[in-house]
């Protein structure tokens, strides 16, 4: 039997900056926070745990933090975080994405422009709720294809449409053109991350000539959720699991090629283990 492990695997380069700025700042000083975890994975989140490193878990409990460091994560946070960070003298390292930062900026410039923002992408999760928070005028937010056919605006101003990082490239393209069919006069961010195209699209062309696919990541993570969605399309033998100990595989004869791919934010060790684990026992 063969294992197909996806290239394109493990914390992306984003993840990655913002979880060693904590391990390095954890050496340095005892008094650390992540603004929610630092990546989705539960076993890193634990091991940070066990340096000192505390999860605050909204605006409101931060309120109650008198000293330390507040490390901003790879979402962002919105604007008003960075006030309420500086009104209570806190000192702050910021490892939002760069590729975030840049939506930041977009949407900023162009609410203030007088353009009404639209953000596809998932209105719960927190990369969205930073980006809402840099628009000067109230933004919207539309997550799938149905609310995007729903949809009907009837102001007056131009659309600026941009996207989660991490959001379905075909489905954003499926949007943008609902929305061009409706007539409406649009101006168009593709701000998907390269990252997770790249990672998408191989994890499509693996799954698709695999017999099982193995999908490892956090529960909590949206990016390997999709990655998930992704591969049950092409592999319907598709298992999602977050660590070795979740893999219950019990493999037939017929089975000759098992492909392998991660989300964003599963540490290489655990990528390791299960190909291993896999090579090794079937
Ligand atoms: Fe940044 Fe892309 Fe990762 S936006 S956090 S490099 S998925």
């Amino acid at each position: 039997m063969e294992v197909i492990v996806a290239k394109n695997i493990g914390f992306c380069f984003g993840v990655k900056r913002a979880v060693d700025a904590v391990y390095e700042q954890a050496e340095k000083d005892g008094n650390i926070y992540t603004y929610g975890a630092i990546t989705h994975n539960e076993e890193v989140v634990k091991d940070l745990e066990k340096k000192g490193v505390s999860v605050i878990g909204s605006a409101k409990e931060l309120e109650s933090i008198q000293e330390g460091t507040v490390i901003i994560r790879a979402h962002g946070v919105a604007q008003s975080f960075y006030e309420q960070i500086g009104r209570q003298g806190l000192k702050y390292i910021d490892m939002t994405c760069p590729f975030v930062k840049r939506i930041h900026d977009i949407v900023e410039k162009e609410s203030a422009a007088g353009k009404q923002i639209v953000i596809i992408g998932n209105a719960g999760h927190p990369e969205i709720e930073g980006i809402v928070g840099w628009c000067k005028t109230p933004a919207i937010v539309i997550e799938s294809l149905d609310e995007a056919k729903e949809f009907d605006y009837t102001g007056e101003k131009e659309l600026c449409v941009v996207s989660q990082t991490t959001y379905n490239y075909n489905k954003f393209q499926d949007i943008v053109e609902i929305f061009k069919q409706k007539g409406y006069n649009v101006i168009i961010e593709n701000t998907i991350c390269n990252a997770t195209e790249v990672r998408q699209t191989e994890a499509r062309e693996i799954a698709a000539k695999v017999d099982v696919m193995i999908v490892i990541g956090g529960n909590h993570s949206s990016n390997t959720r999709k990655l998930y969605e992704i591969c049950m399309q092409e592999c319907e033998n598709t298992y999602f699991i977050q660590t070795l100990d979740d893999l219950n595989l019990d493999l037939s004869e017929s089975v000759k090629l098992v492909g392998i791919t991660a989300g964003a934010s599963t540490p290489n060790n655990i990528i390791e283990e299960v190909q291993n684990y896999v090579r090794i026992n079937f």
